[in-house]
């Protein structure tokens, strides 16, 4: 059986909010294990993966939205029943790079790819970052992964690599990291030099 009209409709994006959100947390969490079990991907856990711990872990994520250090964005398929996919803006407080920001764990449900779930979930943490001056944004991805080749069509530019800087969650193979960053359109115009920290 296809998926209903409803699930191929545009996703909706939304920002996560823990009184209105909280029940999406195991989602989440699938979601991530999902991931790792059919792309391998390097985030956070290796195989055998303890389903408590990663909602644990998501639920420490909500705690720092709670505490204003993180924002997260979430999609929904077009019928609200599935989420699609998620990323998050860490937003650590310095005074000598207040306007810098941390794009982490953008992860697409194997069920959702290819219909641009994680450009309009970017482009609404994008849209976050800039509002709150967070103006230079900073990621890392595998070296070799899929997500090396979108974030160039999303308007990243490479800063770097590190060669054996992390492990594969199921063979324990040591994979390069790839760093790339973002300067948002405001941020000339808006950081003034003469503001005190
Ligand atoms: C990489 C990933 C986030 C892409 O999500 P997606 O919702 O399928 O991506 P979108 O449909 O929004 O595509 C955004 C752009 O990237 C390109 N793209 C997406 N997947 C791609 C792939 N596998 N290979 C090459 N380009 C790809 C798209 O063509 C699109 O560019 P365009 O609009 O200029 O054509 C998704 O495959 C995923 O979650 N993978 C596993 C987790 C992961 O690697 N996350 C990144 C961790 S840093």
């Amino acid at each position: 059986m296809g998926a209903s009209p409803d699930i191929k409709r545009k996703p909706v994006v939304h920002v996560y909010n823990h009184t209105e959100h909280a029940h999406w947390l195991p989602a989440f969490a699938d979601l991530h294990i999902a991931c790792i079990h059919s792309d391998a991907t390097i985030v956070a856990f290796v195989s055998p993966l303890d389903p408590n711990k990663v909602i644990q872990y998501w639920e420490e994520r909500a705690a720092e939205v709670e505490a204003g250090s993180r924002v997260t964005v979430f999609a929904l398929s077009g019928d609200g029943k599935e989420l699609a996919g998620f990323v998050s803006l860490n937003q650590t407080m310095t005074q000598t790079q207040p306007f810098v920001g941390s794009i982490e764990k953008l992860l697409v449900s194997p069920n959702h790819r290819r219909r641009g779930v994680a450009r309009a979930v970017m482009e609404a943490i994008e849209r976050i970052a800039e509002e709150r001056g967070r103006t230079v944004l900073t990621l890392h991805t595998e070296e070799g992964s899929p997500a090396e080749l979108m974030y160039p069509r999303l308007g990243y530019l490479e800063f770097g690599r590190i060669p054996t800087f992390m492990v594969s969650p199921h063979t324990r193979e040591l994979k390069g990291d790839v760093g790339f960053y973002k300067i948002l359109s405001s941020h000339g115009t808006r950081w003034d030099a003469r503001t005190k920290p």
